[in-house]
């Protein structure tokens, strides 16, 4: 039988290299699975915990559908939507938050990271400057995913708590309810990805300011490129590629061939000039075209809205039908 992935996209950011690899590439050969069929959406309610700009808010909800389409989402394939478009998930938030003992939300990561920040700065409130959408950030997300009947949810590692409580949530209701309601969803995590270091040698990330937008235009690219950090080595001096964020980052665009070419210049004292030079050249063919295709979507925001409307009515006529189921169940409507 076919399954269903699912995976929500958090419009929090200008998409970079890490995402890409980490993320975009991994969901969409997923969704070219015959035996699969994919949602992805928007999270822009989950965004809303920390984008409290409105403008800022439309903008990168924007970037993110125009990037996964650029990248090459196929949206007759793959269902794309925008979660505020679709008020059934706010209704199964609330169901949901019903059977969701308060001890739970206590334990999930980001909140009690947030508390602990606040023990250890002495704050006489460990809950002081946490909203509540923060605290019950999860259910949302189980609403995401149960809605869908997804059985599969390609997450990042430090999602899977989510996933986690999502599955119990919805065990919680089948077994008071007596019946097979909600769909159990499991994680999928991909091990196998790496972390794209950024260019102060962390992981690349936002949070760290040491991106390298996927659709940076190519003068800018350079110069990102050139900022990546290396070490003092002068040119002859050998290089050891392990531990230069310019050849990790080559390694995942270029060939095997031209990977092992690199080290074996990494060795022989390529300068830094010269690695960063190679690791342009990798990387411009492969983004210049999902570049110029950004670029094309991100200039015509109207054909955004239309093909996000387009999903929001696919995903809609999908999640009524399990509304309905659970309406009926706890003795809401019918
Ligand atoms: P950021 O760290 O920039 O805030 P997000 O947490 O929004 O990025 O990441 C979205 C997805 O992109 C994650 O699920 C993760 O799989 C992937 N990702 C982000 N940064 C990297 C990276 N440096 N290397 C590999 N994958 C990454
Ligand atoms: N919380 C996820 C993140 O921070 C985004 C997300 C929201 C999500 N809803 C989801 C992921 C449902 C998978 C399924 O990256």
């Amino acid at each position: 039988m076919t399954k269903t992935v699912l995976t929500g996209i958090k419009p929090t950011g200008t998409p970079h290299l890490g995402n890409l690899l980490g993320a975009i590439r991994p969901a969409l050969r997923l969704a070219e699975d015959p035996e699969l069929r994919a949602l992805y959406f928007i999270a822009d309610y989950h965004a809303l915990t920390t984008v409290h700009d409105r403008r800022e808010l439309r903008r990168l909800t924007l970037e993110v559908a125009a990037t996964w389409l650029a990248c090459g989402l196929s949206p007759e394939r793959t269902l794309l939507y925008r979660q505020s478009d679709v008020p059934e998930i706010f209704e199964l938030t609330w169901i949901l938050t019903c059977f969701t003992p308060k001890g739970w939300m206590n334990k999930a990561h980001a909140y009690k990271a947030k508390a602990a920040d606040n023990a250890a700065a002495g704050a006489p409130d460990l809950d002081a400057g946490i909203a509540m959408g923060l605290f019950s950030y999860p259910v949302l997300m189980a609403a995401d995913i149960l809605l869908f009947e997804a059985d599969l949810v390609p997450v990042g590692e430090d999602q899977k708590q989510h996933i986690e409580i999502a599955r119990d949530i919805a065990q919680r209701i089948n077994h008071h309810y007596g019946a097979r309601l909600l769909t159990l969803p499991s994680a999928l995590i991909d091990d196998g990805t790496a972390v794209i270091p950024g260019r102060d040698g962390r992981k690349m990330s936002k949070s760290y300011d040491n991106t390298i937008p996927l659709f940076a235009a190519p003068g800018a690219l350079r110069k990102l490129v050139n900022a990546i950090v290396t070490d003092s080595s002068p040119p002859g001096a050998p290089k050891d590629p392990a531990s230069s964020a310019v050849f990790k980052i080559f390694e995942q665009f270029a060939p095997r061939e031209a990977t092992d070419e690199l080290r074996r210049r990494y060795l022989e004292g390529i300068s830094w000039g010269d690695a960063k030079a190679a690791l342009l050249e990798a990387l411009e063919p492969q983004l210049a075209g999902p570049r110029e295709r950004y670029q094309a979507l991100i200039a015509e925001p109207q054909r955004l809205d239309e093909l996000l409307a387009a999903g929001r009515d696919r995903a809609r006529a999908l999640a009524r039908p399990v509304m309905e189921r659970l309406r009926e169940a706890i003795g809401i409507a019918g």
